[in-house]
């Protein structure tokens, strides 16, 4: 046997022919091995994007096509689909013995990773000097071509020109008039397939939901959401953005990456019927869970209650309600405050342990 060889027994062929492509780990080395039209194959089972295992995917033609963000790679020699023949796995050597399958692990061809300019918002994040910057964030759904009155939107108006009559600078989103798919549940598939930025966004330039990750993470001081109960929950653009906002809390489990420091968020909820407490725990939880402060009060609501159905009147009631406007416009300015003395401890320059219940995760 040659320095370069070192055969391990995979199995009998019997046994390892009944499957078209499998992820076999020897020690620490990771497999995709293909049975394709009579014959073995083998090349490396961990992708050059990040690390996904090739043989838990599937084979398209002659290529098998990555579990994770559907890279794809020549079955038989680890090459990238026509165009990015460069992207390569490595492939490994078989020969059959006795009935079994045997594999040289020492590897006929190196992994070649050309590359890829990083996805913008992946830069580090670096605060502007400046005034403190106040995002608002619309979570109603409405007919963007017969729009209505909306009590959240009206109150996170106020809020809004409260805070640029105090000297901040305002930007405002409309997740109505975004479109962004849905969490597709790359984190299902494994912790390090939730990347950042989120996997659609890096994969679908048409997605807009990189227009909230750029507001939340590089520009903003403080976030403002106000959202609609409907049925004793935020709306759905509300959930359906959150669920996107998996791959920021998900940095802090896989990587120790604290992508929020030193930012404030604050909530306005408004409803015909109640739950309000709910709405506001459930928003509260989510977003200190990703790394956000808060100022004192760090919510107004206000609902009809259960009983009622005169929705007419709820919206003619927060249209006149002094002191619900007025509320809004103290929520603003608790919150520039408490960006404020964020913006001037820059305190928190490292957290140990934060989120995940305070857990060392173990995801290698
Ligand atoms: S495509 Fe393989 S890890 Fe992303």
């Amino acid at each position: 046997m040659a320095a370069s060889e070192k055969w391990h027994d995979l199995g009998e062929v019997d046994l390892l022919s009944n499957t078209p492509l499998q992820q076999i780990t020897i020690g620490r080395t990771r497999i995709a091995l293909t049975y394709k039209d009579g014959r073995f194959s083998a090349i490396s089972g961990v992708c050059n994007h990040v690390g996904g295992p090739l043989g838990s995917g599937h084979l398209e033609g002659d290529y098998v096509v990555c579990a994770w963000h559907h890279y794809k790679y020549h079955y038989a020699t680890g090459k990238g689909e026509p165009g990015y023949e460069d992207d390569r796995v490595p492939r490994y050597e078989l020969k059959l013995e006795g009935g079994h399958v045997f594999i040289n692990l020492e590897a006929q061809t190196t992994r070649s990773k050309p590359h890829h300019d990083p996805h913008p918002l992946a830069r580090p994040i670096h605060r502007e000097p400046g005034v403190p910057r106040i995002l608002g964030i619309s979570t109603t759904a409405m007919d963007a071509a017969y729009p209505r009155y909306s009590t959240s939107d009206a109150l996170l108006m106020t809020a809004l020109q409260h805070a640029e009559s105090l000297g901040a600078q305002t930007r405002l989103i409309t997740l109505n008039s975004l479109r962004f798919r849905h969490c597709e549940g790359y984190y299902s598939k494994s912790a390090h397939a939730c990347t950042w930025p989120c996997s659609i966004t890096q994969m679908d330039p048409e997605d807009q939901l990189d227009q909230v990750y750029e507001a939340l993470i590089h520009w903003c001081d403080a976030v403002i959401i106000s959202t609609p109960i409907r049925w004793g929950s935020a709306s759905s653009l509300y959930f359906k953005m959150i669920e996107r906002m998996n791959c920021v809390q998900n940095q802090v489990t896989i990587a120790n990456n604290t992508l929020i420091r030193n930012k404030t968020a604050a909530f306005i909820i408004t409803g015909g019927q109640d739950n309000i407490q709910a709405v506001a725990g459930q928003m509260l939880m989510f977003f200190s869970e990703l790394g956000f402060d808060f100022p004192q009060f760090p919510f107004i609501a206000h609902s009809r209650g259960w009983s009622a159905e005169d929705m007419e009147n709820n919206v003619a009631f927060v249209q006149r309600n002094r002191e619900l406007h007025d509320g809004a416009r103290e929520l603003s300015k608790r919150t520039i405050e408490k960006a404020q003395a964020l913006i001037d401890s820059n305190a928190l320059t490292r957290i140990e342990r934060g989120g995940r219940k305070g857990h060392h995760m173990e995801t290698e």
